[in-house]
């Protein structure tokens, strides 16, 4: 440790290091994340003009609502979706994204998700089946699926799309099979003019991620899951914004002249028994 190093750390351990002290998990990594920081204001010199600058941005992000989750989730997520995604098998998980709203619209068959008079958008016929790791077919397994419009909006944080649109939630059948209809979501914007959107384009990065569709399954007998599904031939299914693309959860889009276009995915879930 350089003197400057160990001053910072005197200086900063002083709020922990009592005799009561635990060293709890925050303890650990906030230490951790402090040295990081004083590391980088060392390394780059970083002046008052600079401090004062992050410092109103993180004011301004804060006053926005879901600007300070939305920039975590755009720059940390993936990582902290890779580190937890274990050895247990089964469909790769992916972000959750800052998007979700529980207890959506339970849909009754044939499953439409919930959308608007004469809604936007390519007309999807979503179909797979959900099972577990050990092979079995999943009946009844709880499927919770929101999606962005043709406009790029998610319902509940976008103001002109309605509350609960192209959200909602279902079961498998007896054999683990559903049929969901939607539409295709397009590449879109994460929401510009915003203080997430500020500093990409202050990094000299575009907004996009590809198009995709958010599913948490769940069943009694298996671990949950979160994870999405992007379509094959995506403009953006290589540069996405937020780096969360895996192969594995790409589909091809089948079309048609006279009926919607198709697609499907077989969804595994890691049965409980499993490491
Ligand atoms: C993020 C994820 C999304 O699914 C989305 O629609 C927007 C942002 C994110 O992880 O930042
Ligand atoms: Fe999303």
């Amino acid at each position: 440790m350089t003197s400057a190093f160990r001053r910072d750390y005197k200086r900063n351990s002083a709020i922990t290091d009592s005799e009561t002290s635990t060293n709890t998990r925050l303890q650990v990594i906030f230490t951790d994340v402090l040295q990081s920081l004083l590391g980088i204001i060392r390394r780059h010199q970083v002046t008052w003009e600079e401090y004062r600058a992050a410092t109103a941005w993180l004011t301004e992000a804060g006053a926005q609502g879901y600007e300070i989750p939305l920039m975590l989730d755009v720059f940390l997520s993936q990582t902290v979706d890779d580190v937890n995604f274990g050895a247990q098998g089964g469909t790769e998980s992916n972000v959750e994204g800052p998007f979700y709203v529980p207890d959506a619209q339970l849909l009754e068959r044939p499953y439409v998700l919930t959308q608007r008079e004469g809604e936007a958008g390519e007309r999807l016929m979503f179909s797979g089946t959900v099972s577990s790791t050990d092979g079995s077919p999943l009946a009844g397994a709880m499927v919770d699926v929101w999606q962005a419009s043709a406009a790029g909006e998610y319902s509940n944080f976008h103001p002109t799309c309605p509350e609960g649109n192209l959200r909602g939630r279902f079961t498998t059948d007896d054999l683990g099979r559903f049929e969901l209809e939607t539409i295709v979501p397009p590449s879109y914007g994460i929401p510009d003019g915003g203080a997430t959107a500020k500093l990409l384009a202050g990094l000299g990065r575009h907004l996009i991620r590809p198009g995709h569709i958010h599913f948490k399954l769940s069943h009694p007998t298996c671990r949950s899951l979160t994870t999405q599904i992007y379509f094959e031939g995506d403009p953006y299914i290589d540069a996405d914004v937020v780096g969360a693309v895996k192969d594995s959860l790409i589909v091809g889009l089948v079309r048609s002249d006279d009926a919607a276009t198709r697609c499907s995915y077989d969804f595994v879930l890691a049965s409980r028994n499993e490491a």
